[in-house]
């Protein structure tokens, strides 16, 4: 398997990225055209969200077929280019693969609905009266799970958008398909592959209600799961060293992931999960406005790393993606201490055992949309629970207050490029509204200024490299129940580093176990430390990473 552990991936959301047609939307091209900033930061792979040909219910998401680009994008010549230039740049390419479902544009869908029996059966379908859906599960993005044909007088199963109709795992002719694609895209060059939820394609052998939840405990880490990863492991990228492979993981346990991602690589290299990131939830629910829960963040991602490492088995490291609020605006500060915040949640995660992931901006501290008005907003998700949240009885204005922090589309909004008009994205006008901060947040002030976030995430990056520690050493918690400081220990082979980050604005004082001066600073937020024996003082939001040898 390739060597990723000193590795950082990097997200690209290509509709956001950057436009180099002017219609727009991102493309292929204007991910070309971005190659030698991304060569600058540092990062060895480009995960790429969907390009494929869909009808963007779900921004591509729902793809209707998974060997071709969509022309919204470009052309497969274009995809060609880039491999071709990333590769001359040292960087390789993942691609996301949708294997839960399809588009019900997907000609497989088609045919299933045009009544062949074959195709019907790559699908979830199910008999049943029109007025009593097969089991009470509830959509990950709202509403009934299942949806009810009457031409075929049947109900299919879509675990999210009533267009995305769930794959039927159980039939080796859809796992043979699947393979197939891979095959396909390797032959293309492709280093990397990112499945997308994939611990839910094993469904149950019996459907039935969920009287406690919504029918996630039915189909999570499903029974065959193992299985099948194995074999599609085995029949594609298994044997090739030079391929990466991450899976998203939903609602996951770490017992599970010990295997996704364990050392013998009979499965995948690492895995994505999320627990880390509903510390701002009630349980699983997002839609609610609930403080983050600093301590359980700690006592969440610690376990995750030593759990892990435990078992010999790689986790992804990450705050943010195409799903999540931007993290600055997060846990972090987006005024006064902003640049300072920034680099201080890049360190919790970039000094970590894992392979970290950047997601496109998040190095030049963009923060969240926070759109105020609902046709501002794109995302389905987002647009079903601004109605639900109504449904329920809460004010509009409460519903564009949970909006505001948990909606997807904090995150897709154009790449800020540059001061200029639409943040440089495009000279169009864009698919979702560019934020208007980018007069002052923009990669092209960030080049500018040493000092600037881009320049510190570039600093992690070659750390990683520079320091086998990091890559490869065990880590320890430290003082894992401070309310405010956020400390680890790394070690591997005599070396040493200490990683110190106050979670918050306010300075602290914090002991260690250690003397503190035999350590060499690396790396940090600001220039002077206020250092005494085991004792360091702590500024708003600084973070410090120490070494010794
Ligand atoms: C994953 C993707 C998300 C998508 C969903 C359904 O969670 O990251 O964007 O909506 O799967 O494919």
């Amino acid at each position: 398997m390739a060597e990723f552990k000193n590795k950082v991936i990097y997200q690209i959301y290509p509709k956001s990225f950057c436009d180099s047609n002017g219609d727009g939307l991102g493309d292929l091209r204007g991910v070309t055209s971005k190659l030698d900033y991304l060569a600058e930061l540092g990062v060895s792979c480009l995960w790429l969200t969907p390009f494929f040909p869909s009808p963007q219910r779900d921004n591509g998401y729902d793809v209707a077929d998974y060997r071709a680009v969509d022309p919204r994008f470009g052309t497969m010549a274009d995809l060609e280019e880039l491999i071709r230039e990333a590769d001359k740049r040292g960087i390789g390419l993942m691609l996301d693969m949708v294997f839960n479902h399809t588009s019900t544009e997907h000609a497989w869908f088609q045919r299933a609905l045009a009544g062949e029996k074959k195709y019907q059966d790559y699908y979830i379908f199910k008999e049943g009266s029109p007025d009593k859906a097969p089991t009470n599960w509830v959509s990950k993005f709202g509403g009934p799970a299942w949806e009810y044909l009457p031409a075929l007088g049947k109900w299919y199963l879509h675990l999210f958008d009533v267009s995305q109709a769930d794959l039927n795992w159980e039939n080796p002719e859809v796992r043979a398909e699947l393979a197939d694609i891979l095959r396909f895209w390797k032959a293309k060059g492709i280093q990397g592959f990112r499945f997308d939820v994939v611990n839910l394609i094993s469904k149950p052998a019996v459907y039935e209600d969920d009287h406690q939840g919504d029918g996630r405990r039915f189909y999570t880490d499903g029974p065959k799961i193992h299985q099948y990863l194995k074999e599609l492991n085995e029949a594609t990228f298994g044997r090739d060293p030079g391929i990466i492979t991450v899976g998203e993981m939903s609602s996951t346990s770490m017992e599970n992931c010990f295997r996704y991602a364990g050392a013998d690589g009979q499965e995948l290299s690492m895995v994505f999960s999320f627990h880390h990131l509903k510390v701002d939830f009630v349980g699983n629910e997002k839609w609610v406005l609930v403080p983050a829960d600093f301590g359980k963040l700690k006592e969440i991602l610690f376990s995750w790393q030593e759990g892990m490492a435990a078992h010999g088995a790689w986790n992804a490291v990450f705050w943010c993606n195409h799903d999540q609020p931007r993290v600055v605006s997060r846990f972090g500060d987006e005024g006064e201490y902003w640049k300072e915040s920034a680099k201080m949640l890049a360190n919790v995660i970039h000094a970590m055992r894992g392979t970290p992931y950047i997601y496109q901006g998040e190095e030049i501290g963009m923060t969240n949309a926070g759109f105020g008005s609902i046709d501002q907003y794109r995302d389905v998700e987002s647009l079903n629970h601004f109605r639900i949240l109504q449904e329920k009885g809460l004010t509009e204005e409460n519903a564009y207050q949970i909006l505001q922090i948990h909606s997807r589309d904090n995150s897709r909004t154009p790449m800020q490029w540059t001061s200029g008009e639409n943040g440089g994205f495009t000279t169009g006008e864009p698919w979702i509204e560019v934020n208007k901060n980018c007069s002052y947040i923009n990669a092209e002030a960030e080049l500018q200024d040493d000092d600037s976030i881009f320049h510190y995430y570039q600093k992690l990056i070659a750390l990683r490299k520079e320091y086998d520690v990091i890559a490869y050493g065990e880590l320890k918690p430290l003082d894992e129940k401070n309310p405010s400081v956020f400390a680890y220990e790394r070690e591997y082979q005599g070396e040493k580093m200490l990683v110190i980050c106050n979670f918050y604005g306010k300075e602290v004082t914090w002991d260690s176990e250690t003397e503190l001066g035999e350590y060499q600073c690396v790396l940090s937020n600001y220039e002077v430390h206020n250092i005494e024996g085991s004792r360091i003082g702590l500024k708003p939001y600084e973070a410090v990473v120490l070494y010794k040898k």
